[in-house]
């Protein structure tokens, strides 16, 4: 029987979809999060690695509060870069187990329009990216034959709020909402890199992917796909990053190449409005007459 652990399989928003990924795929999943124990603790990590025995550990917690990471520095750093780091070395003392770990399109600078590939230079501008950046390094540094690093992107799905649920959540109090409209990425839906995951993990694979949907969009993109296809009777009004003042200042276009992926894959991933109807369709928030693509 194939044993997975999902370290935030339960709360978090893409651990939740692994965990539904991994167990529609047949696989044996527990999960471990702050309910279980203090993940920071060495020997509670070690004791937690050692009787699972999983054959794959993916691990989704993170710090994830973007502008908060600014000023709370060294605790991102105990979840972006001590935790990975923790869970690479007790992985290497126990000779068993391959770590899939997630990273973010934050660690590039966002400077000009070309999509970003695994090859090229990071260059993150927020606390945030380099807490996460520091963290690929130590699992790559730790565990290189045995890790596997997805850099994924602007994640939206079930079980957690995202920033599409917070929209149509906006939608239904206000008749406009303002978007930021210079800032592009690459929309991914978690149900989608749920399945790359399992896919990668089983394949036994390792260093650095870019991992997103299709195509790329800016904030005010997605928020306008989304009111559409909700229907939502609201008005979205772009807006420059500068009238939308955020203590961390997001890279202007951080799109992923994924072709590495699609080759793995041999199909690119499929575009973000596609997954995103998909989404909107799980969760009953597509417009009525709208059956999310299905026959
Ligand atoms: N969300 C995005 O748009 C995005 C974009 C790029 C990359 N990523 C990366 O994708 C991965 C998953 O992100 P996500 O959006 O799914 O994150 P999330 O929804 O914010 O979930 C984070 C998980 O980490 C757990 N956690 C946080 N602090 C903890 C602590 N001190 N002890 C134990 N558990 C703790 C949370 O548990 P609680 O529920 O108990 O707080 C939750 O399960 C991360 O590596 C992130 O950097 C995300």
């Amino acid at each position: 029987m194939k044993k997975a652990l999902v370290l935030g399989g339960e709360t978090g928003l893409l651990g939740q979809a692994l965990t539904r990924a991994l167990q529609a795929d047949g696989w044996t999943v527990h999960t471990l999060g702050r309910r279980d124990g203090n993940l920071l603790d060495r020997d509670f990590l070690q004791g937690a690695l050692a009787g699972h025995a999983p054959h794959i550990i993916f691990n989704a917690v993170a710090w994830t509060a973007v502008d908060d990471a600014e000023d709370r520095t060294e605790d991102a750093l105990l979840l972006n870069r001590a935790l990975p780091s923790m869970l690479a070395q007790t992985l290497k003392t126990l000779g068993s187990g391959h770590l899939m770990h997630y990273s973010t399109d934050f660690v590039f600078s966002g400077e000009g329009t070309r999509l970003w590939t695994e090859d090229d230079t990071p260059q993150p501008r927020t606390a945030y990216g380099r807490t996460k950046l520091e963290g690929e390094q130590a699992i790559l540094g730790i565990l290189p034959d045995r890790a596997c690093i997805l850099r994924t992107a602007w994640l939206f799905g079930p079980g957690r709020k995202n920033f599409v649920s917070t929209i149509l959540g906006a939608c239904r109090q206000r008749d406009a909402i303002r978007v930021v409209h210079d800032q592009v990425g690459s929309p991914t839906y978690t149900a989608d890199l749920a399945q790359w995951s399992v896919a990668l993990a089983q394949s036994g694979a390792t260093g650095i992917w870019h991992a997103a949907n299709g195509g790329q969009a800016s904030w005010c993109d997605l928020a306008c796909e989304a009111v559409s296809l909700a229907a939502a009777p609201c008005r979205v009004i772009p807006i420059d990053s500068a009238d939308w003042p955020q203590k961390a200042q997001r890279p202007a276009f951080s799109a992923l190449d994924t072709r590495k992926l699609a080759t793995f894959l041999g199909k690119p991933p499929r575009p973000w409005p596609q997954a995103l109807r998909e989404y909107l369709f799980s969760e009953n928030m597509l417009l009525p007459s709208d059956n999310g693509g299905r026959s």
